[in-house]
């Protein structure tokens, strides 16, 4: 076979239907409903975004940050209509990388796993940063200690040595993980529910506090501020794909993923406009310093009421909500590296499925000790420049897809179809494209070393041992 003949095969759809699944060992069971995956997706998406980047939104834009978050959703929503049209046609646990496997060719499909990577492992490790701030402010305002600084930041910022309290949040998730996914979906329900009803809380506090003649003027910076705050705030949006990798722990997945996928996007967008409402009105735009908004949300509400009880309810609710986050994104890893297993891409040990425990084992603890690594040793705002790139590109590809299986393979059921075809995964291509230009120089230049990192893996390892290789030789 030639290179370049297995390099753009594509993989057969209904041979990816059918080994949905399977793994060495054993099989993921399918329990989720419904509202588990949309909780599941709002689990992943829901965290450091608000929680932090809000505050740092707001000097950017002004009381438009509202808008801001409104556009970052339309951006989102054009992707997430082709992940839901995908993940409703081809509903297995890979996400975009199975789609692009079935669509346009393996090695798109292996840029888009490694692209997933940065969005799933990479964003774990910053989100894993964020929670050892949040546990230290939270242990600040309640006891008035702190945690030193040397286990609480990466090498080189302010003292630290190695950042051990996101380590810790890693091996927690690590341990839930491994206790099987029905009782991680569970834990992650519980995770939700909790962090909505803080973000309600600090949404009725600060509402107490509102000033209407904090919104004029509504947008002082104009729309490039509005632009800039976008792109930043875009963060908060990742994760609300992330139903796609629980494809075959879905009860019916073709009627749930797609709407889980859309749901959680509209659930998410509420919140977060109410939210930054909340926020802008109880406090002046010109209030909000980058300097001290890590704890942004608790400052608003102990302003709004005079009072240090609120604001330890909100950082026990980042707390919690960071944690959540990370559970539900190491285990999207973890599913997107299984599928890529078992295509023969990479090393089989990360399809082996305990039989006992039903879960894949040997994998979680793979990924749990790269995330780690990152964790312990690289800021917070590497990371998750790192994660929007990785996570726009994998994006693109999906919008990519969706018109070319269109073409390729009119006749699969579809029991949810974008609407506006091809106008809508068209824009969301170029809305795609547009946020990536927007990100720094230094970004590219590491996103550009991790491809070429990715080519050589796969030519080394990935190219000899797939099985769709192997599968056309005999
Ligand atoms: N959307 C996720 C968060 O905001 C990554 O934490």
């Amino acid at each position: 076979m030639t290179l370049m003949r297995q390099l753009w095969r594509t993989k057969p759809t209904d041979e990816i239907v059918g080994e949905a699944g399977h793994g060495e060992g054993g099989e993921l069971r399918r329990t989720m409903g419904l509202w588990q995956l949309t909780l599941f997706s709002v689990g992943a998406t829901l965290g450091t975004g608000i929680f932090v980047i809000l505050g740092q939104a707001v000097p950017k834009a002004g009381p438009a940050v509202i808008l801001a978050f409104v556009m970052a959703a339309i951006t989102a929503l054009f992707s997430a209509l082709s992940y839901a049209e995908l993940a409703g046609t081809i509903p297995v646990s890979g996400s975009s990388y199975s789609y692009a496997y079935a669509t346009l060719g393996e090695i798109v499909a292996w840029v888009c796993g490694w692209c997933l990577m940065l969005e799933y492992a990479v964003s774990v490790a910053a989100v894993a940063v964020g929670w050892g701030q949040y546990l230290n402010a939270f242990l600040q305002d309640l006891f008035g200690w702190q945690l030193p600084a040397a286990i609480t930041h990466s090498p080189g910022e302010s003292g630290g040595v190695v950042n051990v309290t996101a380590i810790l949040i890693v091996l927690l998730a690590t341990w839930v993980l491994l206790g099987g996914a029905s009782e991680s979906a569970a834990a992650n329900v519980v995770f939700v529910l909790i962090k909505v009803a803080v973000l309600l809380f600090f949404c009725v506090v600060a509402f107490t506090a509102f000033q209407a003649q904090n919104f004029t003027p509504f947008a002082p910076l104009g729309i490039a501020g509005i632009t800039a705050a976008a792109s930043q705030v875009f963060f908060s949006y990742i994760g609300f794909d992330a139903a796609s990798t629980a494809g075959e722990e879905a009860k019916n997945p073709r009627r749930d993923l797609p709407l889980a996928i859309v749901l959680s996007l509209v659930i998410v967008t509420v919140v977060y406009v109410l939210v930054a409402t909340a926020a802008v009105g109880a406090m002046p735009w010109t209030e909000f310093n980058p300097e001290t908004t890590e704890a942004g949300l608790a400052l608003i509400v102990n302003l709004a009421t005079g009072a240090t009880w609120p604001g330890v309810i909100v950082s026990f609710g980042a707390v919690i909500a960071i944690a959540s986050v990370v559970l539900t994104v190491m285990y999207g890893q973890t599913r997107i590296l299984f599928a890529m297993s078992r295509d023969g891409l990479i090393p089989r040990v990360f399809q082996k499925v305990n039989p006992r425990r039903q879960v894949p084992v040997a994998n979680t603890l793979i990924v749990a000790s790269f995330v780690s690594v990152l964790a312990g040793l690289i800021p917070l705002g590497q990371l998750a420049e790192a994660t929007s790139i990785g996570t726009l590109f994998a994006f693109a590809i999906v919008n990519v897809g969706v018109i070319v299986l269109r073409r390729t393979r009119p006749d699969l059921p579809r029991d949810f179809k974008t609407p506006f075809f091809p106008l809508t995964p068209v824009l969301g291509v170029i809305m795609c494209v547009v946020v990536m230009a927007g990100l720094a120089g230094v970004t590219w230049v590491a996103f550009l070393l991790w491809l070429a990192v990715g080519f050589g893996c796969y030519f080394l390892y990935g190219y000899r041992h797939s099985r769709l290789r192997t599968e056309m030789q005999s």
